[in-house]
């Protein structure tokens, strides 16, 4: 019989392709965009909103567009024991639409603001800046149709990019897809020109002008660029209404000193946009690896079963903020550090090592010990791997006398105390501006 205690025939496990564990030293990027996007989105009379990562698959393919390349190859999606198919959120708008709609979010003043820092899935292929599961944060503004709203979005994003120190490294860019009427009346004007051209299309480029003719342009086959090419243009189809919002938000951009490059060929891969679009591109990398993107998507809670509302809102990908810090040299504060290491020598010296520690940690202290039957010597050089700058001796000596040696691990100086005055005197010596403290409300 085979023996599972055997280490020899103990499995050696690894993260599934394109997932990642985030380690202590990538956690302190992590913290520190999170608490830029809360600081800057409660300025703005943003909420934080967190959905399931697990929503019935409808949600996704109705919301992001069932012809959109992120539903049809990139969804983890799997049966229920009842048979009904779930997925992994690839993106963060459709669930904050279910949401928004489930709980009556109409009911509040309204534009309803949201952001969310949330993991997302897509069974991309992996490569640089490209994961199976990555973070978004995201911002949302439902219950709104105003430029200014759109142009306030970008603005809070562009300040959060800057609050990372590496906004100046990328570029927006802009464009207008027009409003729904626009639309409706651009993709009717497609399938006119298709029409006698079908021989052209497979059959699932047929379903994709049926349903989103937008999505022929992301073709590679050369005769269809041909066709495309000489198909009506959008530009053209846009209207006064259409192009007058749009050159508000330019204006409201340029108002701010928001820097941006209109691209009259920027589409997003999701189906809900309307009017705006927008993403920050890498001004080295370009298109390839955008740090984030957005627009509005005025018909997405009416498709998804709520009344008429418009709304707009913009993601961002976490993983390739931290990859521009880094590349920036940008570090977030380290806040691990620990001050002391408490070393004791046997089983009454350990009690009083634990009593120490606790006391240490409630006053803001740093502090780790009492790990082991080890010698004083061993734990002292374990003091120094840790790089504590003062170590708590409990010999028996000390134990008996209710006493410790309090050490200076950098200058290898000691002083002993009664026991009781150790957390006061490290408290001071560790200094009131280093304590880890918090009380809840703060
Ligand atoms: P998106 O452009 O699909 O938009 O994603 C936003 C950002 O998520 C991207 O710019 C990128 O930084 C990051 N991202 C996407 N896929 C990956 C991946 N496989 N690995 C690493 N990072 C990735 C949306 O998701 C829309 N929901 C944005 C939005 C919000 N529009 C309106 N409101």
């Amino acid at each position: 019989m085979e023996n599972s205690l055997d280490p020899s025939s103990t499995p050696y496990f690894q993260t599934l392709r394109g997932f990642h564990d985030i380690l202590p030293d990538d956690s302190d990027y992590y913290t520190l965009i999170k608490k830029v996007v809360r600081h800057r989105g409660r300025q703005a009379g943003f909420r934080r909103i967190s959905t399931p990562i697990l929503e019935a698959s409808e949600v996704f393919t109705r919301g992001i567009g069932d012809t959109s390349e992120i539903v049809q190859k990139e969804m983890f999606s799997m049966l229920s024991h009842s048979g009904k198919s779930m997925s992994l959120k690839p993106e963060g708008t459709a669930g904050v639409v279910r949401s928004y709609i489930e709980h009556g979010m109409m009911n509040l003043p309204q534009p309803v603001q949201l952001y969310y820092i949330e993991p997302h899935f897509r069974y991309d292929r992996p490569q640089k800046g490209r994961y199976r599961q990555f973070h978004q944060f995201g911002l949302e503004v439902i219950g709104g149709r105003d430029p200014s709203i759109d142009a306030q979005v970008i603005l809070l994003a562009q300040k959060i990019l800057a609050d990372l120190q590496i906004a100046d490294r990328f570029t927006l860019q802009i464009n207008t897809i027009g409003n729904m009427a626009v639309r409706d009346n651009y993709n009717n004007a497609l399938r006119d020109y298709f029409y006698g051209k079908e021989r052209h299309l497979t059959p699932e480029l047929l379903v994709h002008l049926e349903k989103n003719p937008l999505r022929l342009f992301d073709t590679k086959d050369e005769d269809l660029k041909i066709l495309l090419a000489l198909a009506p243009k959008l530009q053209d189809f846009l209207d006064a209404e259409s192009r007058n919002y749009y050159d508000e938000i330019k204006s409201f951009l340029t108002e701010m000193r928001m820097p941006f490059v209109e691209n009259t060929s920027l589409v997003r891969g999701l189906d809900y946009y309307t009017d705006i679009v927008f993403e920050f591109w890498d001004k080295h990398d370009g298109a390839q690896n955008a740090i984030g993107g957005g627009g509005r998507y005025d018909g997405l809670v009416e498709l998804m079963g709520g009344r008429a509302t418009p709304a707009t809102g913009a993601a961002f990908g976490v993983e390739r903020i931290i990859a521009h810090m880094k590349d920036a040299e940008v570090a977030p504060p380290r806040k691990d550090k620990m001050h002391v290491f408490v070393a004791q020598l046997g089983g009454v010296a350990k009690k009083k090592a634990v009593r120490i520690l606790s006391e240490l940690h409630d006053a803001g202290v740093h502090a780790i010990g009492a790990v082991g039957k080890a010698s004083m010597k061993y734990q002292l050089e374990l003091a120094n791997k840790f790089d504590v700058d003062w170590a708590v001796l409990l010999g028996e000596i000390e134990v008996k006398d209710n006493t410790a040696i309090l050490r200076n691990m950098r200058a290898g100086t000691q002083e002993i105390m009664p026991l009781p005055q150790v957390t006061a005197r490290v408290v001071e010596l560790v200094g009131p501006e280093n304590l880890d403290t918090y009380r809840i409300g703060e």
